[in-house]
């Protein structure tokens, strides 16, 4: 039995208010708010056992390394990988650029294809306009459906003899659709095809395994995870590992400089130049054994219990737009109020009832022209949120109609 009320006493945060009123954090998507075990861990890092990793052969630096490097298999563990596959970034954007730079920049030529959904997020896309600006790639992209569903098929149909990349995200962030990857990676593999999959949102909300996915990169990001900001991990296969050159040099990342030659780390180490994140993962690793804790699959029904209220609460408002209207989605709404106010009017005034939303382009400009509109508002849901909130959420948006519609 998932007892939200239990698990909301875990995040400090949560019990302060806003506007005189108590708080309602939706703005989940953008980034999560860090329960108690979490901030503890990062005190206690910083506290009791910090020093640099990797370097120093003194009691703490060997405990600082220990804690650091436990963080990888806690990772590869609630993924699905092998701790050999786990490098650590700072997030998703390092890691979606880390496979630009580091694997497909040396391999791509002029008139090779990258295959991507128009509903990515910017860092998932970025990366791949510079390889056409700088090598001249061409980018190929897919669209959504009407109800915001990417069809796999439509993926793998767009695939031809010049298609090297193929990357998409596992979960909207705008529109909360969910994306069969698994079918598109296999069809990638068949075809010799490297899979890129923004793991971002996916891998907060629902069970992620790399072995039933099958892609050779999968990107995700330690703060939407409960984690610290600046914390992360890109997977990457091991013989994809293999083909990547480094992206950044300097310490750590080397087995021998001398001054005509050098070697590299043997790994995921050898993608991890300079002093990483060490409180940062050593956080993340914190919130990965809260989550393990409460159970990817118990913190899924209870987001599908979220996400059909606020379907059916959102829904019944006549006024409102909702964009993404997928089956299976994740508890992500996204809207725009006919006739009436701007996203930015709205969060405004939503603010004000204590309720945080986001407003904007979300970083995914290329689905706001396909969706026909510069801007939405984005109430994202997380494991602490509650149906009463998706009230709350209703309430002040009716009082923004009163005020605008
Ligand atoms: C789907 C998706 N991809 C990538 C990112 C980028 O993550 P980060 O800024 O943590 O690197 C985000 C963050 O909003 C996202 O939602």
């Amino acid at each position: 039995m998932y007892d939200v009320a239990r698990v909301r006493e875990d995040f400090p945060i949560l019990s302060r208010k806003v506007n005189g009123v108590d708080l309602v954090y939706l703005d989940n998507g953008a980034s999560a708010q860090k329960p108690r075990a979490v901030i503890d861990a990062v005190t206690r890092a910083y506290e009791q056992e910090y020093a640099n990793v990797h370097r120093g052969l003194h009691y703490l630096s060997n405990l600082a390394t220990e804690n650091y490097e436990a963080v990888r298999g806690k990772i590869a563990r609630f993924i699905g990988a092998g701790e050999d596959e786990i490098i650590f970034t700072t997030g998703s954007t390092m890691g979606l650029n880390l496979v630009s730079y580091g694997w497909a920049e040396p391999r791509i030529e002029p008139g090779d294809e990258i295959v991507l959904s128009v509903m990515e997020h910017h860092a998932n896309i970025v990366p791949w306009h510079f390889l056409r600006e700088r090598h001249g790639a061409v980018l190929k992209w897919v669209e959504t459906d009407a109800n915001g569903d990417l069809d796999p098929q439509a993926v793998i149909d767009a695939f031809g003899p010049r298609t090297r990349i193929v990357a998409v995200t596992h979960m909207s962030n705008v529109l909360g659709t969910i994306v069969d990857v698994a079918t598109i990676c296999r069809a990638a593999r068949e075809r010799g095809i490297a899979s890129v999959i923004d793991g971002s949102q996916a891998a907060v909300h629902m069970p992620v395994n790399m072995a039933e996915i099958g892609c050779d990169f999968y990107a995700i990001t330690g703060h939407k995870l409960y984690g610290p900001s600046a914390s992360g991990a890109l997977f990457a296969r091991r013989e994809r590992q293999a083909e990547m050159r480094p992206f950044m040099g300097g310490g750590d990342m080397i087995r021998e400089v001398t001054r005509e030659h050098v070697s590299y780390a043997d790994g995921p180490m050898k993608f991890e130049a300079g002093t990483p994140g060490i409180v940062q993962q050593i956080g993340l690793g914190a919130a990965i054994d809260y989550l393990t804790g409460l159970g990817m699959e118990n913190i899924a029904a209870h987001e599908r219990i979220l996400r059909d209220h606020a379907r059916e609460r959102l829904g019944g408002l006549n006024w409102l737009d909702l964009q993404g209207r997928s089956a299976g989605k994740g508890a992500i709404f996204s809207f725009t109020m006919r006739g009436g106010a701007h996203p930015h009017d709205i969060s405004t005034v939503v603010d004000r009832k204590g309720v945080a939303v986001r407003a904007g382009h979300h970083c995914a400009q290329p689905l706001m022209a396909h969706l026909g509109v510069t801007a939405t508002c984005r109430a994202s849901f997380a494991l602490y949120n509650t149906p009463e909130e998706v009230d709350r959420l209703v309430e002040a948006l009716e009082l923004c109609h009163e005020l605008f519609g």
